[in-house]
């Protein structure tokens, strides 16, 4: 089975880069239907453009309100034919009207270990708080900011000498595992939501997922 995405990012687009390398080596079933984000100048929407893939970027300034924007965004998306959304560093909120439309059918990838540390600044809050350990979240989009069920996570240690930037450019090759992941394990069927929790293999899960050597999900 091959599931239809869209990609929604705004900005440098290394996981959907990640996503696209995935692709091309033959491990992920997925097929690119649009990458669309509300930033004409983003590169990853011309890495997409390089790959062929439809491409859209709405201006937030041309529309009246918040919901208006994302109707039409995720009018485009339906019509895309997508039957999964995968927000991969798309820096907006949406609209409740949007998200419960898409329950069980958009993830987002998080740089901090959810619960933990919503919104921006995560790696400064984790090293303010003197955290030993830091990492990132991929989870069913809810209408709560960074909420909704946890699919997987992915750990790593933080060093005495980290800053913001070295704690970042550490954690985002194991973002990218984590999120090709994830998508992988949705696009075989191995992962969905039902009644707000995650199921892995026929189950609900108790704690999030993390990765094997081999770069698969199973229990952390
Ligand atoms: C990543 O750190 C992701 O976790 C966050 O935004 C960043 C996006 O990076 N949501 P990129 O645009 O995929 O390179």
């Amino acid at each position: 089975m091959t599931l239809p995405i869209a990609v929604l990012a705004s900005g440098r687009g290394s996981n959907l880069a990640a996503l696209l390398d995935a692709h091309a080596a033959g491990n992920l079933p997925v097929a690119f239907k649009l990458v669309a984000g509300d930033k004409a100048d983003a590169p990853a929407l011309r890495n997409a453009e390089t790959h062929g893939i439809p491409t859209l970027a709405l201006d937030p300034k041309s529309f009246t309100s918040r919901g208006e924007f994302d109707a039409a965004m995720f009018a485009n998306v339906a019509a895309s034919g997508a039957q999964l959304v995968v927000l991969a560093g798309y820096m907006r909120i949406i609209d409740a009207a949007v998200t419960a439309r898409w329950t069980g059918r958009m993830i987002n990838i998080h740089p901090s270990l959810l619960p933990k540390y919503r919104g921006l600044h995560t790696h400064r809050k984790a090293l303010k708080a003197g955290d030993v350990e830091h990492g990132a979240s991929v989870h069913f989009v809810s209408d709560e900011l960074d909420g909704g069920p946890v699919i997987a996570q992915t750990r790593i240690e933080v060093r005495k000498d980290d800053t913001e930037d070295s704690l970042a450019a550490r954690l985002l090759p194991h973002e990218h595992r984590l999120m090709v992941a994830c998508v992988a394990a949705i696009a075989r069927g191995e992962v969905r939501e039902r009644d707000g929790k995650v199921w892995f293999r026929g189950q609900p899960i108790a704690a999030p997922l993390g990765l094997d050597a081999a770069g698969h999900l199973g229990s952390p």
